[in-house]
């Protein structure tokens, strides 16, 4: 049997096959947050597409701040029962699921002048040009302290781990940048001081649950700009998350709407790829840790990604736009057809109805049926 398909383990959990549903913000939640049919519809039909791990998309840690409408919540207790029945609803249908958890920062348009968004520095967003909030050291220590409740209920919800968002431009991997932080203080300067907000993050969460929970980090491979976060420093903020326990690493860009028009270009040494757009990236971080590397970005298809498994230490392959597109895309794989994504990687899935694919047309109607 091909690789992809055997089982695997990330910390403590055994997942059935390599590929992961990377997280992905549907826009299906209530105002406050809330599950709704169409979510758990959503939820369901990946679990029953032949996934063997489900990142949720991206879970707001503060009610006052959120980069996005329709985003899931996980900012107080009042969540925990309707994620138990999120987290039932996948175990039964023999896949997993790991909640991701984000603050959002200055990457954002969304209800600007209603709300104060942090930053580690006064530097607005390079692509938004928002500007946030330099946080105080009380702040600081509010939001460490936020990311770790939330991963307790995540914990208490069910959840077989978290996901921290430390890639995207989003707060975690603006301390990590040295162009965005800009801090005099203990949280910036040197490397080492830009990672004390996601060490802090990673060591608080520990302590609320334990060391078996898996706690798996998404970060930028690098900023892919220049005076931004360079891949040798990517490479020693992974080689810390080992040191510090956590379970896994999800190696990503920050550019991934616009990484299709950049493939063949490098970056600090190594070359987008049009299979896996990341994926040398990750290759050399498989090397230099014995954690499990997760690839994401531009994966659609199967002999590429088998080649990748074969080629490189990369454990499991994570998927965005093709699973909107085609939900049962693994199961469809595993059952010998083996045809190509219809994934166009148009980046045309996020509408305010819902994100989801637009050129399948089938599955326009099969959302709108979802209630
Ligand atoms: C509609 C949409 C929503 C996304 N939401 C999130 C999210 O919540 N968290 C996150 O880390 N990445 C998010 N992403 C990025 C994906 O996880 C992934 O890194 C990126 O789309 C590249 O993978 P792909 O080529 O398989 O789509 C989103 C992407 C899309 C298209």
């Amino acid at each position: 049997m091909s690789k992809v398909f055997t089982q695997t383990q990330i910390g403590n959990l055994t997942l059935k096959n390599r590929f992961v549903r990377s997280a992905t913000w549907e826009n299906m939640a209530t105002e406050e947050g809330h599950m709704t049919d169409k979510l758990y519809g959503i939820y369901k039909e990946l679990a029953e597409g032949g996934v063997g791990l489900i990142v949720t998309g991206y879970a707001n840690i503060v009610p006052e701040e959120k980069p996005n409408a329709g985003m899931m919540g996980m900012y107080d207790d009042s969540f925990i029962e309707e994620y138990q029945a999120l987290t039932d609803l996948v175990h039964q249908r023999d896949s997993k699921i790991v909640m991701q958890l984000a603050y959002g920062g200055t990457k954002t348009t969304y209800n600007l002048g209603e709300r104060v968004i942090f930053a580690p520095s006064n530097v607005p967003e390079k692509g938004t040009n928002t500007q946030g909030k330099a946080m105080t050291l009380d702040e600081i220590d509010y939001i460490v302290q936020a990311f770790a409740k939330a991963t307790l209920r995540a914990k208490q919800s069910g959840f077989d781990g978290v996901e921290i968002h430390g890639a995207h431009t989003y707060l975690i991997n603006q301390f990590l940048s040295p162009y965005y932080n800009q801090r005099t203080d203990q949280y910036g300067g040197s490397l080492e001081n830009r990672m004390r907000f996601l060490i802090e993050i990673i060591e608080q969460s520990r302590k609320l649950v334990g060391e078996s929970f898996p706690i798996l980090v998404k970060l930028t491979a690098t900023e892919f700009f220049e005076g931004g976060l360079t891949f040798y420093e990517t490479r020693v903020i992974c080689k810390k998350m080992e040191q510090i326990g956590v379970d896994g690493l999800i190696i990503s860009g920050n550019i991934h709407g616009k990484a299709i028009d950049m493939v063949g270009q490098s970056f600090d040494g190594h070359t987008l790829q049009q299979e896996g757009f990341f994926h040398q990236y990750g290759a050399v971080i498989s090397q230099d840790v014995n954690i499990p590397v997760i690839t994401v970005g531009g994966l659609t298809d199967i002999a590429a990604i088998e080649q990748i498994a074969e080629s490189t230490n990369i454990q499991c392959f994570a998927l965005s736009r093709p699973l909107l597109s085609e939900p049962d895309l693994v199961n469809r794989w595993q059952s010998g057809d083996r045809s190509e994504s219809l994934c166009e990687t148009c980046s045309k899935c996020r509408t305010k109805r819902g994100n989801f694919c637009i050129v399948n047309k089938e599955r326009k109607r099969i959302i709108a049926q979802m209630g």
